[in-house]
């Protein structure tokens, strides 16, 4: 049984996510917008599988008797200078999400709730390969200015991505 504390926290990490898959279906449709539809590709995937990571946070709440809360979710902006800033702005929300999770990490220890720090290891390992991600392109984007016959390269290349559904985990 989750405690009120626990079940409270996790369902804040739950709007996170939310936020976070409206965040980058916000981006996605910036960059169909602005004629990059690889881009717009690459968000759209991220936005489906930050609705994964929310699915997650409400079964495991569910599935240790909590109470799922859904709650108000930020409007995020819609508008960002061009493709490099877009991406920086990914890089410092996705440096927020591992804050948050490290925070829950500390505090499912401090509650002496195993069963919420074994779940929350998906996630720990999950924002490295975010925060991984975000960086590589952005080490591109600068490689090439962020503009001209580079940028519709990168972009190419970002058309590529597909989504996979996450693997079963302790959620
Ligand atoms: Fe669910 Fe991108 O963190």
């Amino acid at each position: 049984m989750l405690s009120e504390k626990i079940t409270s926290a996790l369902n804040e990490q739950m709007k996170w996510e939310m936020y976070s898959a409206n965040l980058y279906l916000a981006m996605s449709a910036y960059f169909s917008d602005v004629g990059l539809h690889g881009f717009a590709n690459w968000m759209r995937i991220q936005y489906q599988e930050e609705t994964d990571h929310a699915l997650k946070f409400y079964d495991f709440v569910l599935s240790r008797g909590g109470a799922a809360k859904l709650s108000a979710i930020d409007e995020p902006p819609a508008q960002w200078a061009n493709a490099l800033e877009a991406f920086k702005a990914a890089a410092a929300h996705e440096a927020e999400v591992t804050r948050r999770i490290n925070e829950l990490v500390h505090l499912a220890k401090a509650e002496y709730d195993f069963a919420t720090d074994v779940f929350l290891q998906w996630f720990v390992t999950e924002q490295v390969e975010e925060e991984e991600s975000v960086k590589n392109i952005i080490d591109r984007l600068k490689l090439v200015n962020g503009e001209g016959q580079g940028l519709l390269m990168l972009d190419n290349d970002a058309a590529a991505r597909v989504y996979t559904p996450p693997a079963n985990s302790a959620a």
